[in-house]
This record gives C-alpha cells, structure tokens and sequence, in this order.
C-alpha cells in the first residue's frame, strides 16, 4: 500500500506481540472516501475535551470545556445534536457510553462522575467524592462497571446496577490520568503522573502488580481487544504496546514531539489511532503495528479521538469549539474543517486593559452579544442593571438563583476583588480574583462599553 512507512523501533519480542494479538479486520479499511458525515459538529461553546463513539457506531458524545456533553446521531446526514446534557459545574474531560444501555458516564474538573440518561437527555447521578478534578473514565464493556481517574491520587470503580461506588484505589504517588477494565470489569488498569501503570483488582481495589515504570507521567492506557496487551502514552511523547505478563514495552512507537494526550482503538478495522498535544495524529495497524498515518495540525493539541463509523475516518477534538471529522486515505488533510482559532484568544496591539483583561480572563466563557455562543458561562449582554442569575436560558446554579444582587460596576469589581467563590459561594464560576484595582476598573469599564449593545463585539 503506498503512504505506508515502518517506524516502529524494533524490539526483542515484537514479532511474538505481533502474532499474539489478533487483527480482527480483514482488511485496515482505507478503501472507501469519507464522505456520508459532516466534517465538522459544531454546538459547543468552547474547547472539546473528550469523544465516544457508541460501540454499535450510530451516536456520538463529546464532552467540552463548556461544561456541556453533546449527544447526537451519526445515522442521519447531518449528524443531528439528540441532546445537551447539562448538570457539571466546571469543564467536562470525558464521556464514555454505556455498552447495551441508553446511559452515559462523564468526568469533570468539577470532581464528580456523571450517569447519564440517553433517552431522556437527564443527569442520572453524580458520584462526587473528592474535590479533585476527574480526568478520564471508562466502562467495561458488558456495561456493568465504570471507573474514572482522579487527581486525587486515587482510581474509583462504580457499580452502574446500583449506582454506586464499588472500590477505591489507593498507591499511586501522583494524579491518576487515565484508567482501563478488563476481565469483564474486574480488573483495572491505571496510568500516572507518577510514571507507572498498574493493575488492580477491581472488585476489592487491591494492587495486584505494577506492570509499567515509565519514569515520566502516563497519560493513556488502553486494553487491547486480546486483554493480553496494552497500549500505553505517556507525558515525555512516548507510546507503544506492553505485554501485560511481561511487562515488556513490545512496540514502540516513535516519540511524538509533545506529551501524548489520546488514543483510540477500532476492533472492527484493526486500527489504532494515537494523537498528541503538539498537534499530531498517527494512525497504525493493530497487531503487526504498521504506522498508516501521519498527521500534523498548527491548531493545537489533539484532545481525544474516535473512529468514524466505517473506519475510514476518525474524529478528533482540541482547542476548536467543534469536533473535526479526519479522513483516513493517504494524504488526505488534518485539517478539513473550515476554522476562525485561534481568534477568541488572540490579543491585539490596540486593546485596552479592559478589554485585554476580557479577552483572556472571560471571552472563553462569556459572550457580549444577545447569543451566548453555548460558552460555559451566561452571555454578559446588558448584564448591567440585571438582577444576578436571571437569564431564562441559562442553567443558573442554585447559588446565583437564590441571589439578590443586581450586577452594577461596584458589585462586578467586587465579585473578581474578593472572587467569585466568596461573594456567591457553591457558583460554578471559577475561583479567580482580579487583585489589581486599576485593572478591575479597566475590565469594568470595558464591560459597561461593550455589554451595552453598542459595539459588535464577542
Ligand atoms: C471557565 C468559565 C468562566 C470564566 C473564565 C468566567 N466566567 Fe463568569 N460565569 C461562568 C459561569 C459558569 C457562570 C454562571 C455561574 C453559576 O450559575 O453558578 C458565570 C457567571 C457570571 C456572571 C453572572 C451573570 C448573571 O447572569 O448573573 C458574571 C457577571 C460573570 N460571570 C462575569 C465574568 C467576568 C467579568 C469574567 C472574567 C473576569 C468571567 N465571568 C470569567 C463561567 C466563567
């Protein structure tokens, strides 16, 4: 096949991992064009952190920046947003579906594991036990058990029958990044800023074993279809495959340029794909590990990725407010997507303080327009005058509904001198506080200008 390049290191039992693990397509599945879903899904109003695609390849989930999980169909034409889910109070990392049921399981910077309700579009349950951001979950794949990774230093396993936690492991030295069951969900597999993988029963939440010593933070690990094999990434831009007996690092890949920040595997196609936060894509063949593809994007990390429904194409998720949708022939884009990032973050020469303190403090969560663009936050036109947490379309917190302030220059320098933690505490706002007066004002009186209609600005 032309575009086809070797580049694993050759390693000494390569060629037993090669036949060990099965390639259960027949053929990788490059044949057909893309071209029966949309090259982009738009509908978030910030970065997208995390993508699933349902194990029988007719809905995706995305899970953003904006605090909101999006549920749509990959069946119709133009992949139609079934639902929005909303119930986080912070950024959404991650959203796995629940094989064989309508549920979803999501992780947030807010500390807590949402179950969600696909039928309905309705928040289930929260598991919130920690105050640490959650990073990454993931279901067995009889759909009896989640797990999820915390910052905590700590990787938790729920029993989705019941509702509830089940165990609780403890021994990592750092944050748990990312985690993986096997054995029909009672082992799991945890990676860590501490540079290890390990392996856990999941019923007890006893270490059984360290299988990995990285030395550097392990972002990624996966259980290969054969749950003999797993794929790890790691911080340092290394990845590859470790014979889960041996502990043997069997392939490895090439080393990315930047921390590896995703990976995905097509049983169906006998694909892997693994992407990086410096923007690259690499697309290999399960089993003998051939690289396929070889991507770059100049627009960012590569957030998380999934395979298209017929294995000619994957999804991927970064800093754009939408899920691009890449083409898998040789020499085909990574970026297809028509983009306006990195503009919402740029800074210009002839802003003002205020308006520079918006760019970079607010505009990722708030617009100033009548559209509040589905940012995290409520839009902040004609914010001035408005009673606190008043919008009819805005999903308030009960901390803002049960307010009575009315947002005036002294009561919007108040909330960012003292923060907004302190002056309407349980918000799900972010604690930042703007210590310097003279900056405050400038972001005030920014505000005042730009809220009131008056300019076109977002
Ligand atoms: C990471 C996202 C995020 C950032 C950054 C952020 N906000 Fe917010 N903001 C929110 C959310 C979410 C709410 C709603 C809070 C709630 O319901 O608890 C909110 C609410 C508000 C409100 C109350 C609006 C209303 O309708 O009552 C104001 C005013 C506000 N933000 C101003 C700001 C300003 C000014 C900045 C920049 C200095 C800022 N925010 C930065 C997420 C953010």
């Amino acid at each position: 096949m032309r575009g086809v390049r070797i580049s694993l290191k050759r390693r000494r039992g390569l060629r037993n991992a090669g036949a060990a693990i099965l390639v259960l397509g027949l053929t990788c599945g490059l044949a057909g064009a893309a071209g029966a879903w949309p090259d982009r899904l738009d509908g978030h109003g910030g970065p997208v952190r995390g993508i699933a695609v349902s194990e029988d390849r007719s809905e995706l989930l995305s899970a953003s920046f904006d605090y909101a999980i999006i549920h749509r169909s990959l069946t119709a034409g133009n992949s139609p947003i079934l639902h929005r889910l909303f119930g986080h109070e912070a950024a959404v990392n991650d959203v796995e579906f629940v094989p064989g049921r309508p549920l979803a399981v999501s992780a947030s910077d807010d500390g807590s594991v949402g179950v969600w309700d696909l039928d309905e579009g309705t928040l289930v349950t929260r598991f919130r036990d920690t105050g640490d951001k959650i990073l990454d979950v993931t279901v067995s794949d009889d759909g009896a058990v989640a797990a999820s990774a915390g910052w905590d230093h700590t990787a938790r396993v729920y029993d989705l029958e019941t509702m509830s936690e089940r165990a609780v492991m403890r021994g990592h030295d750092g944050n748990v990044n990312t985690v993986a069951l096997a054995g029909e969900g009672n082992i799991l597999y945890s990676g860590s800023y501490d540079g290890t993988v390990r392996q856990w029963n999941a019923r007890s939440g006893e270490q059984l074993r360290i299988i990995l010593k990285h030395g550097w933070g392990v972002n990624i690990v996966r259980v290969l279809p054969d749950e003999t094999h797993l794929l790890f990434g790691a911080v340092d831009g290394a990845s590859g495959i470790v014979d889960i007996a041996s502990g043997e690092v069997v392939a490895d890949f090439e080393a990315f340029g930047g921390p590896v920040l995703a990976a995905a595997i097509d049983t169906d196609h006998g694909l892997a794909a693994v992407g990086s936060a410096n923007g690259h894509l690499r697309v290999y063949r399960l089993g003998d590990w051939t690289l396929l593809n070889d991507y770059s994007t100049a627009y960012g990390p590569i957030w998380s990725v999934d395979f298209a429904p017929d294995g000619t194409a994957v999804y991927r998720a970064g800093l754009d407010d939408f899920v691009s949708l890449v083409s898998l022939e040789p020499g085909a884009p990574l970026d297809v997507a028509e983009t306006d990032f990195p503009r919402r973050f740029q800074l210009t020469d002839d802003m003002d303080t205020g308006e520079r303190q918006f760019a970079r403090k607010c505009s990722v969560c708030h617009t100033l327009t009548p559209d509040d663009a589905n940012r995290a936050g409520p839009t902040l036109y004609g914010v001035f005058g408005r009673r606190v947490g008043t919008l009819p379309d805005y999903p308030y917190s009960d901390a803002l509904k049960n307010s009575d302030i009315i947002w005036s220059e002294e009561t919007i320098s108040r909330l960012f001198d003292h923060g907004p933690d302190v002056v309407l505490p349980g918000t799900k706002m972010p604690v930042q506080r703007l210590k310097d007066a003279e900056e405050r004002a400038a972001l005030v009186a920014f505000l005042k200008r730009a809220t009131s209609g008056e300019m076109g600005n977002d």
